[in-house]
């Protein structure tokens, strides 16, 4: 379900696959939709319609299913740094089922595509009637879920019509982040310079996305060298743990390559005994503070014959580029916007991986885009 168009009636235009196309239109789409979420007069964050009083939340607890599940995991590091607010994360059929503590004064935060999955949905209402506030993050506005949020916050991606997610991942991305700062500023948490800076940051997505984008092409080359694999390993760290979790779900769903998303740092405590010269490890790691560690990760899996791709900026490559299979520069971000970024290479890499082994990019075998039964 995506918006009430069908999919005959949008056009995959100079693309190949919907999927190619959504990845595109990232920089539009992520755009839109922080427009919608900031107001750009005077660099503030804005949310949509919003009638109760968000400082006075105690806890959140975060469900969702597949790639809007990584995306929670994301803001969960946002909620935490910026509104200091305690975060439960969970995925929806687990969440369920296991008798989860719902405090009073607890926001409950639903991200979904569609607004249809039904753990997803199940997981709402069992929230609602243990009188937790209602938001949801989704895609598609006349869905259930949005039918039954208290909060809505939309994410302004369009129809979305390859299986696998990409487009409402960075969007809802947006939103979340949004939300983290608006919720410091009601916190008290966050000066009027400081949702400034956040929103100058958050406007320079759009342009960082399309730099990554450009890169289109050395991914398409080097998903060759992935393609022959029969496992690969993503590592990432603090907020990019989570795009290493989603870089090898995409690569998953669409490519059928088995793969894994670890945090740098658990490597050791068992993937590491998986490593030879025939598993590629793809880490992902922007320069900054943790970069030093996750460079040390590199040197374990160096050491054992592991062959890395090295996703980071010109400073990251530079120090710890050398002697990698590949590297593919990002452009220099702020750590904010890094998980936006950083979601362009890991969705190419798989997109075009999928593409020399010939699967079916927009429908992959045994998935569905929206999963309406528990
Ligand atoms: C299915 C789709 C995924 C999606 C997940 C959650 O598994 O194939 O791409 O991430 O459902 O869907 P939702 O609509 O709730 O975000």
């Amino acid at each position: 379900t995506h918006s009430g168009a069908s999919a005959a009636a949008i056009e995959k235009g100079n693309y190949r696959h919907f999927m190619q196309k959504e990845i595109f239109e990232q920089p539009t789409v992520v755009a839109q939709t922080l427009g919608s979420y900031l107001r750009q007069a005077d660099n503030s964050v804005a949310l949509p319609q919003f009638d109760f009083d968000l400082s006075s939340i105690k806890r959140v607890t975060i469900v969702a299913c597949g790639t809007s599940y990584y995306a929670a995991m994301v803001a969960k590091y946002w909620f935490e740094q910026f509104a200091r607010v305690p975060v439960d994360l969970d995925v929806a059929s687990e969440f369920r089922y296991r008798e989860p503590v719902l405090e009073e004064g607890g926001l409950a935060l639903f991200i979904s595509q569609s607004g249809e999955t039904a753990d997803t949905l199940a997981a709402l209402r069992h929230c609602k009637a243990n009188g937790q506030t209602i938001g949801v993050v989704v895609n598609v506005p006349t869905s259930s879920m949005a039918r039954e949020a208290d909060l809505l916050l939309p994410t302004h991606a369009g129809p979305e019509i390859g299986v696998a997610s990409t487009k409402a991942f960075t969007c809802q991305l947006a939103v979340l982040a949004a939300l983290a700062a608006h919720m410091a500023v009601k916190r008290g948490l966050m000066s009027r310079k400081e949702e400034q800076e956040v929103v100058r940051h958050l406007l320079e997505a759009p342009a960082c996305l399309n730099a990554a984008l450009d890169h289109d092409e050395d991914i398409a080359a080097m998903a060759h060298l992935i393609a022959p694999a029969r496992d690969v390993l993503y590592l990432g760290r603090g907020p990019d743990y989570p795009l290493a979790m989603e870089g090898a779900l995409k690569l998953k769903e669409i490519s059928y390559i088995h793969a894994e998303g670890y945090a740098s740092g658990e490597m050791k405590h068992g993937p590491i005994a998986l490593i030879d010269e025939h598993v590629p490890v793809i880490v992902l790691a922007p320069s900054g503070p943790l970069f030093e560690k996750t460079v040390s990760n590199m040197e374990e899996v160096r050491a054992r014959g592991g062959q890395i791709v090295l996703i980071s900026d010109a400073k990251g490559l530079e120090a710890a580029g050398e002697g990698c299979m590949a590297t593919i520069e990002m452009p220099q971000v702020h750590p904010l916007i890094a998980p936006l970024v950083y979601a362009i290479p890991v969705q190419l890499l798989a997109y075009h991986t999928a593409c020399v082994k010939g699967t079916d990019v927009d429908q992959p075998r045994n998935l569905a885009k929206s999963v309406t039964v528990e």
